[in-house]
């Protein structure tokens, strides 16, 4: 089912998310809303604790409208290897109007079980690279704009709240 993404400031999205011991129905569940979710938004990925669900899972699929859908599930990700920069714009489902570019590992190597508890690597560059750092950054509680230097955060808030009160 599609489900409400919580947005900035919700202090939800800065808690830190739990790993996954067993992969239940429950979690098979949540990747499935999670997926609906995304594709609804339309988004090319999206963290579990987006829907309020504070479990280490993140989704991604960066292929486009062009090509056939490629869902990565990623469950208790860890990067274990993250080299070269990069420097993007990003924009999230959870931050409304608002798009800046964040500095980033150009390459990053992933570990993750899938929806199978079967152990992965995802070897992933530029933008994929982008949305796994992204996407975990979620699960500790970061949002793309915590990483922007404190002038450019001081401009986004006063953006945010400008927005809130014409709305
Ligand atoms: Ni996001």
């Amino acid at each position: 089912m599609i489900q409400h993404i919580l947005t900035w400031p919700d202090p939800e999205l800065k808690k830190k998310s739990a790993p996954v011991v067993v992969i239940n129905d429950k979690i098979r569940q949540l990747v499935m809303d999670m997926t609906e979710t995304m594709y609804d938004a339309p988004g090319i990925g999206l963290a579990a604790p987006q829907l309020g669900a504070l479990q280490r899972v993140v989704i991604i699929d960066v292929s486009g409208k062009e090509e056939p859908p490629e869902l990565i599930v990623a469950i208790n990700p860890i990067i274990i290897h993250a080299e070269g920069e990069s420097y993007e714009e990003e924009g999230c489902l959870s931050v409304i109007k608002y798009a800046a570019n964040v500095r980033r590992h150009a390459s990053v190597v992933v570990k993750a079980l899938n929806l199978d508890g079967e152990e992965q690597t995802h070897r992933a560059e530029g933008l994929l690279a982008v949305a796994f750092q992204h996407e975990i950054d979620h699960l500790d509680g970061i949002l793309f704009v915590d990483h922007l230097s404190p002038l450019k955060r001081e401009i986004f808030k006063r953006k945010q709240r400008r927005m809130t009160e014409a709305s």
